[in-house]
């Protein structure tokens, strides 16, 4: 009988791929959620009760009987770190005794990319509790940089030339089902990237290439980028998050290639330009 896997996000994007690998697979996997309405139908998983991880009575609940957590970081929010916490102490109570994160490349508390911050402080909380933990610290996703480009083609942000080692989402998920199902993954750390970091003027080619349509990188200053995103209303916290998205790039902290994807997932991991051959709705929305 295998134990049962807890997968939270599994809603999303990242704990979704990874829930249905696992069933797949023949594992027992329990679906979490804030909102069972939204969980995927997915043969041969049960489907847990609802639960934010600020909610620590429903986080622990969710989680009893789970031998595994696997956690996907929360929405971005001021209260992103207390969240996280919360969760972990209710594995905790709940008897989890495995879990497996996904933090975020080069998290620090000095992280540039200011939302790297809160990953770091989540890995020490779990780095002091009695948990076995393994780390699955990912890039930006591949899906992010069509995304980056407005809706006049140019990719405009402070990143001046530094680079990115994207990872797709299928990757990961991969790799995390090689953690999650193998051995000897205590304490690890794995930095999860694509086979190489490009520039966004690389990016912006690539974009061109696929769409057939003059995709271009615009480097901004700090100054700039800050009031570029000022129309958008958002709190200070969100738009530093947007603007120290680039300022990681220039700074070299996204730069970071690793080979854990081929060692984790058994396969290579994905290019920008093999993604989006593979992934067209992905820049659908740059074809006019
Ligand atoms: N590496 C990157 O480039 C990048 C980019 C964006 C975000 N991220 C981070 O990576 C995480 C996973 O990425 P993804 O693509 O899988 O995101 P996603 O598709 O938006 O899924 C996020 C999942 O997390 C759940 N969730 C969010 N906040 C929660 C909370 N407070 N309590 C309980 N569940 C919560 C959501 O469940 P519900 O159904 O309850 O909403 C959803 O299932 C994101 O949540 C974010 O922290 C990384």
């Amino acid at each position: 009988m295998p134990s049962v896997i807890a997968v939270t996000g599994a809603s999303g994007r990242i704990g979704g791929r990874v829930a249905e690998r696992l069933a797949a697979q023949g594992e027992d996997v329990r679906l979490l959620g804030r909102n069972p309405a939204r969980l995927p139908k997915i043969a041969g998983a049960r489907v847990g009760p609802a639960a934010a991880y600020g909610d620590g009575e429903a986080m622990r609940t969710a989680c009893t009987g789970a031998k595994t957590l696997f956690l996907v970081s929360a929405h971005e929010s001021r209260g992103r770190v207390r969240e996280h916490m919360t969760a972990v102490d209710a594995a905790v109570a709940a008897g989890v005794e495995r879990l497996v994160y996904v933090s975020f490349l080069n998290a620090a508390p000095d992280a540039t990319f200011t939302f790297a911050r809160d990953h770091w402080h989540t890995e020490e909380y779990i780095r002091a509790s009695n948990l076995r933990y393994t780390f699955l610290r990912d890039s930006f996703y591949l899906d992010s940089l069509p995304r980056m480009a407005g809706a006049d083609g140019v990719i405009r942000g402070p990143g001046g030339a530094g680079r990115v080692s994207a990872v797709a989402h299928d990757d990961i998920a991969d790799s995390a089902v090689g953690v999650l199902l193998g051995e000897g993954h205590d304490s690890a750390t794995y930095d999860l990237t694509g086979p190489s970091a490009i520039t966004l003027a690389e990016a912006a080619d690539e974009l061109t290439l696929i769409t057939g349509r003059t995709i271009s990188y615009v480097t901004e200053s700090e100054d700039e980028a800050y009031a570029s995103r000022s129309v958008y209303g958002a709190e200070s916290w969100e738009v530093a998050g947007w603007v120290t998205s680039y300022e990681a790039i220039a700074s070299g902290e996204m730069a970071t290639v690793s080979d854990s994807v081929p060692k984790l997932a058994g396969h290579p991991a994905q290019s920008f330009a093999q993604f989006l051959r593979e992934n067209p709705e992905s820049y659908a929305h740059l074809i006019p």
